[in-house]
């Protein structure tokens, strides 16, 4: 009896200790694909600087109080899909996407401004990865960027101040009796979050921004935006598949056209994360 049950407990433990367990965000990756070896895939960006300036990034903004964002702001070859935001002290501090004004479809409503900010003839969405409030004045330590690799939280800038950014929990069960619906999982990529979505939520409505969580760690977060944009990191999935991201799906989805997302992995083990 006592060998049997060593044989049923066991394959039962080692199933738990499957869970990919997040220590800490230890990379950033941006874009699913079904392929994880594609190239254009689950693509690393440069956590400092001064990596940034090797990868081939430009420094486009400084630090400076006068901007609606914190940060020192990189993009490369010109695509407004990806800025990377750095701290005074060269670390990676957050992560932008710009969407030309004057969309077809008007994409971002006047509902979606903010999050969407106005900056020159794009509108800005802003997430940052550590406080806000110290990003131009001390950034983050030798230390904690050692120790917490690409941020200590995830804030998103639901406002034109970055002080007034949402907080997101990092345990999956703080999102419980909160606006953030739970969608299905899909592996790569996690289960899925959406701000207040209901069959009857409106396009003009959406939020651009969802979260996904593994093993109730919080592991990335995406935009979606409803307007087709053009760029090598974003996606663009078909609507047929957009229940097994969303439950329920919105009916205006289905009618709205070609739509652009970008998955934004915490780890550098996308493919890791299974269901
Ligand atoms: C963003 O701000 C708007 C306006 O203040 C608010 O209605 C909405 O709930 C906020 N979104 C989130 C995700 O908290
Ligand atoms: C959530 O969605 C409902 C229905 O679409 C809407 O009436 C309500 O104002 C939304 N709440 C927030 C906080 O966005
Ligand atoms: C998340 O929080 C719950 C409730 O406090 C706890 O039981 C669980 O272990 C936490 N999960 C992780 C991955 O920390
Ligand atoms: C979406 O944009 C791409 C690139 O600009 C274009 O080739 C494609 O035809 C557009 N799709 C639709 C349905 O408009």
């Amino acid at each position: 009896m006592i060998i049997i049950w060593s044989h049923l407990v066991l394959p039962l433990f080692s199933v738990s200790f499957k869970v990919f367990k997040i220590t800490k965000w230890d990379g950033l990756k941006v874009t699913w694909g079904p392929n994880p070896e594609a190239p254009g895939v689950f693509t690393k960006q440069p956590e400092t600087e001064k990596e940034a300036l090797a990868a081939g990034f430009e420094k486009i903004n400084e630090c400076e109080a006068r901007y609606p964002w914190k940060g020192s702001r990189y993009l490369k070859n010109g695509d407004r899909s990806l800025m990377l935001l750095y701290d005074v002290a060269g670390y990676i501090a957050g992560i932008q996407a710009q969407v030309p004004e004057n969309q077809p479809n008007g994409f971002p409503s006047t509902y979606q401004r903010p999050p969407f900010v106005k900056d020159g003839s794009f509108w800005t969405i802003t997430v940052y990865f550590t406080d806000p409030s110290k990003i131009c004045t001390t950034g983050r330590t030798a230390e904690e960027f050692k120790q917490q690799g690409i941020g200590s939280n995830l804030y998103i800038q639901n406002s034109t101040r970055p002080k007034d950014s949402i907080i997101i929990p990092r345990n999956e069960t703080g999102l419980a009796n909160s606006l953030w619906k739970k969608g299905p999982c899909f592996p790569m990529m996690g289960t899925h979050y959406w701000w207040n979505q209901s069959e009857d939520l409106s396009c003009d409505q959406t939020f651009p921004v969802f979260l996904f969580y593994t093993g109730q760690q919080l592991v990335g977060f995406g935009w979606a935006f409803v307007t087709n944009l053009s760029s090598p990191n974003y996606e663009h999935p078909p609507a047929i598949l957009y229940k097994m991201f969303m439950n329920p799906v919105p009916k205006c989805l289905m009618t709205s056209g070609v739509t652009t997302s970008m998955h934004i992995y915490l780890t550098s083990q996308p493919e890791k994360i299974t269901c």
